[in-house]
């Protein structure tokens, strides 16, 4: 069986994850694939940074815009990030140039995903995101695959590892937000700039792409009425404990006739409520269906380990040749949305 040529682009936490999981799992993702998952290429901004892992194997690659026509290369994983830049013209011209695409990148698919879709349903390809939303819970392939039978009425759900860790050391020991935060970032968490973590718009972004995938409607990033955790103090959320309640940075999002209600916002929710029991870094997301009735998933939302998990996921289904529409339906007949209103019903 011929394998299945990857060419990885960026190697941060996420990247080298990847390196490390299909080094270790080698032959358990053979034979869950069907063939051989080898890593052709490799690409970063500075070649000499050590990053604790060997990849002398593999060919560096020092413009990853070549290896979207390397002909030794079927797939290309997009892990450098950002919504623009480098990242979108590596996936237009993978797509363009024939390859399938796995991506990590939130913020890319949030912005550009439709006209990424587009291309690749134009073209045949894959285009995979499993990494981009609640890290390690394959909640893409849930909500596209095996709930795709139902009508989604509602999504909520905690989106950002980074923000839930920081929340939960806060409370558990009353440690300065800055402090904590800093731990996050040490720990691989947080996004390069970590005010797309504290201010609610890497939630958003994850929040945006689960609405198109739940409700058929196109991706509406714009409209999700975002607020963060950079305001949340310690006495907060101790008065909060002292009424039987956790801060929690939630995203919800709600379908009514045309108009989306999407938002992320700091809530107040009781000990007793799931998400409450939602700590560290830590991500959950409930769906109710109409015939399934409510699905709850909880996971690692962050970090090397998870986010690598998710990402061979999605090789493995190209390997296979699997192959669905991105978003669940074909792009092109995702319905366009209004905003909702949130004091609406
Ligand atoms: N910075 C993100 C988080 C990483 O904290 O959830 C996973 O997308």
């Amino acid at each position: 069986t011929q394998p299945l040529r990857i060419g990885i682009a960026g190697l941060g936490t996420v990247g080298v994850g990847v390196v490390n999981l299909l080094t270790e799992n080698r032959d358990l993702v053979a034979a869950r694939a069907g063939r051989p998952i080898d890593i052709v290429a490799v690409n970063a901004k500075s070649r000499s940074k050590d990053r604790g892992a060997d990849l002398s194997a593999y060919r560096w690659q020092d413009d990853a815009g070549e290896m979207a026509a390397a002909n030794d290369i079927d797939v290309v994983v997009e892990l450098i990030g950002g919504a623009d830049g480098p990242a979108v013209s590596l996936a237009r011209k993978t797509l363009a140039g024939g390859k399938g695409l796995v991506t990590a990148n939130k913020a890319m698919v949030a912005h550009h995903g439709a006209e990424l879709a587009e291309l690749a349903e134009a073209h045949g390809l894959p285009l995979k995101y499993e990494a981009a939303v609640a890290g390690g819970i394959p909640v893409i392939k849930a909500l596209g695959g095996g709930a795709a039978a139902n009508e989604i009425s509602s999504l909520f759900g905690i989106l950002n590892g980074t923000s839930n860790y920081i929340l939960s050391a806060m409370e558990s020991n009353g440690a300065p937000f800055a402090h904590v935060l800093k731990a996050a970032q040490d720990l691989g968490y947080a996004e390069t700039d970590p005010s797309f973590d504290i201010d609610g718009i890497d939630a958003a972004h994850k929040l945006a792409i689960l609405a198109s995938l739940a409700f058929g409607t196109q991706i509406a990033f714009d409209q999700v009425e975002t607020r963060g955790i950079r305001e949340i103090e310690a006495v907060d959320i101790e008065r909060a404990a002292a009424l039987g309640y956790r801060v929690r940075l939630v995203g919800e999002a709600r379908l009514q006739d045309s108009r989306l209600l999407q938002r992320v916002h700091p809530v107040l929710v009781p000990l007793s409520h799931p998400l409450a029991k939602v700590t560290g870094s830590l991500n959950a997301v409930v769906a109710d269906g109409n015939f399934v009735g409510r699905l709850t998933f909880e996971g690692a939302g962050a970090g090397a380990g998870p986010t690598a998990s998710a990402v061979v996921a999605d090789i493995i289904d190209i390997a296979r040749g699997e192959q669905q529409p991105v978003f669940g339906v074909p792009a092109a007949s995702l319905r366009a949305v209004s905003a909702g209103d949130h004091d609406a019903g």
